[in-house]
């Protein structure tokens, strides 16, 4: 079994056709897209152009569609949702059609490409992520979504995470270089990984625009049960019992 990890999708190079890849943008994008499903969400489109997302929910129509997503990390105009995963409660989102377009997160779904599943992984879902990502596959890719095409921290940590729980599945893997580095910044930072991100570019510019308590949410492991898993473009929950 091996275990990748890219910083960004731009620095995939090789064809993930047979591996199961995980698609990890903790601050916020994976996140968000975690509760959407967890809390009931139908189905979840991801699109790269803010106009793009407008009129998709205009050819989906009707009141099930709800227009989600962020520039510069703020609702975007005549947008239902902004990136906040507190937006997205049961309330809010349950039975709903979500269409989001964000800086990072979506874009990084949408260059991925071809590969054997595709899942969203955060924090909130590590566990269980890992455990899909492993019944599809023994090649596993984590990709990251980084912000604006370089690492970022956040990622990196939570990809430590998904190793570390394939690892006490499964025991010693093929680690890439990369995924060894993640592997050891979660085992040294996990303690307090609020404390951890201080500093780091990411963290502090969402801190900065006041969502200090998304971060915090963004930084709980193993919450949620719920997988999303992206087949032909549309992110929906993983059904276990398939
Ligand atoms: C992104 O996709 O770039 C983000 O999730 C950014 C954000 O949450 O503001």
């Amino acid at each position: 079994m091996s275990i990748d990890v890219y910083a960004t999708a731009g620095a995939i190079e090789k064809d993930l056709r047979n591996h199961a890849c995980v698609i990890v943008d903790v601050l916020r994008a994976s996140s968000v897209i975690t509760t959407a499903i967890e809390h009931g969400c139908k189905s979840v489109i991801p699109v790269a152009e803010v106009e793009d997302a407008a009129m998709m929910a205009r050819q989906l129509g009707g009141e099930r569609v709800l227009l989600c997503g962020e520039r510069q990390g703020l609702l975007i105009p005549g947008f239902n949702l902004s990136n906040s995963p507190l937006e997205y409660t049961q309330e809010a989102v349950s039975g709903r059609v979500l269409v989001m377009s964000t800086t990072n997160g979506t874009r990084a779904i949408l260059r991925t490409g071809s590969c054997k599943a595709m899942f969203m992984g955060s924090f909130l879902n590590a566990k269980a992520v890992a455990e899909a990502a492993l019944s599809q596959s023994d090649s596993i890719a984590i990709v990251c979504a980084g912000t604006g095409g370089r690492y970022s921290l956040d990622d990196i940590l939570c990809s430590g995470a998904i190793i570390s729980r394939i690892i006490d599945m499964t025991g010693k893997q093929a680690l890439c270089d990369l995924s060894r580095t993640a592997l050891a910044l979660y085992d040294s930072y996990s303690e307090d990984l609020f404390t951890s991100l201080q500093g780091s570019q990411h963290f502090e510019r969402l801190r900065s625009l006041g969502f200090e308590e998304d971060i915090r949410y963004c930084l709980q492991e193993d919450v949620m049960q719920a997988v999303p898993v992206c087949v032909n473009g549309v992110i929906r929950k993983l059904d276990r019992g398939a």
